[in-house]
């Protein structure tokens, strides 16, 4: 292996390369991928943008290892998730990925507490020194330390999608995948779980790729990669609301940049 390579795979939290997705055959075939290579630095907080229907949740599903390319590869670090069986699949996803979507997909039947540790229950893993002091300062992070005991029926909307983001980094995920992590917050709330998504990369060195259409949501990030019709078409470091704003406007409802 040359050193280059080396170099490349070094910092990579997640990639694809020549991602292709096809859904169904023949007359409905629809490209939702149509050659995507892209790169999630480690340590980065990435957001994707784009158009409805651009492919920005099926490239984060086959970059999380949730579904499969048609053709293409995707790494998590450096394995690539096309060679390994369903059984490594799912450890892989269990242990080395985070995730967390636009409902916030708690387990109603547990408290605060228990949903955030339920990976970690789930793996096996035994609650040693260091995770626990792991656990114990996400739950200072999202603010939930007078909710743990109660059940997410008696959180506001907002609370529990915090609940769901520290579940999501509560087994130190190599990356933490988030699709509309905002969609159903009000503004506020929604303010509260972007600024714990940067603290999290900025404080604590994690790595999160996060699906959005909100300008005001992909100005939390580090950088913007931009999709249209299933193809990568742009990326902006150091977003600005106002910026990303102005870049979507420029594919005016036609897919492609103008
Ligand atoms: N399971 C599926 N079967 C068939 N087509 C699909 C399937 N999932 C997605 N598609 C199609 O693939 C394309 C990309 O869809 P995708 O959900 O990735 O878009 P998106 O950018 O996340 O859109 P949105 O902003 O509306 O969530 C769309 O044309 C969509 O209709
Ligand atoms: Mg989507």
């Amino acid at each position: 292996m040359s050193t280059t390579t080396v170099t490349t795979s070094t910092g990579t939290a997640a990639r694809v390369a020549d991602a292709v997705k096809v859904y169904g055959s023949g007359d409905t075939a629809v490209r939702a991928l149509d050659g995507v290579s892209v790169t999630f630095p480690a340590g980065r907080f990435t957001a994707i943008m784009g158009p409805s229907g651009s492919g920005k949740s099926t490239l984060m599903h086959c970059a999380a290892g949730l579904d499969t390319l048609t053709s293409g590869a995707a790494f998590i670090g450096d394995t690539e998730l096309g060679r390994l069986d369903d059984r490594r699949l799912t450890l892989l996803r269990r242990d080395r990925v985070g995730f967390v979507f636009q409902a916030f997909n708690l387990v109603p039947t547990l408290t605060v507490a228990e949903n955030i540790t339920l990976p970690m229950d789930l793996a096996g893993r035994r609650a040693d020194a260091a995770s626990a002091e792991w656990t114990d300062a996400l739950v200072d992070i999202v603010g939930l330390r007078d909710r743990l005991h109660h059940l997410p029926a008696e959180l506001s909307g907002g609370q529990q999608q915090r609940v769901a983001v520290a579940r999501a980094f509560a087994g130190r995920p190599d990356v933490v995948f988030a699709d509309e992590p905002t969609g159903n917050l009000d503004s506020r709330s929604g303010e509260e779980v972007l600024g714990l998504l940067g603290r999290a990369v900025r404080r604590m060195d994690r790595t999160v790729v996060m699906v959005t259409h909100d300008p005001v949501a992909a100005a939390h990030a580090d950088e913007v990669v931009f999709l249209a019709d299933g193809r990568l078409v742009d990326r902006m470091e150091s977003p600005t609301a106002e910026r990303v704003l102005d870049r979507m406007k420029a594919f005016d409802g036609k897919g492609a940049p103008s």
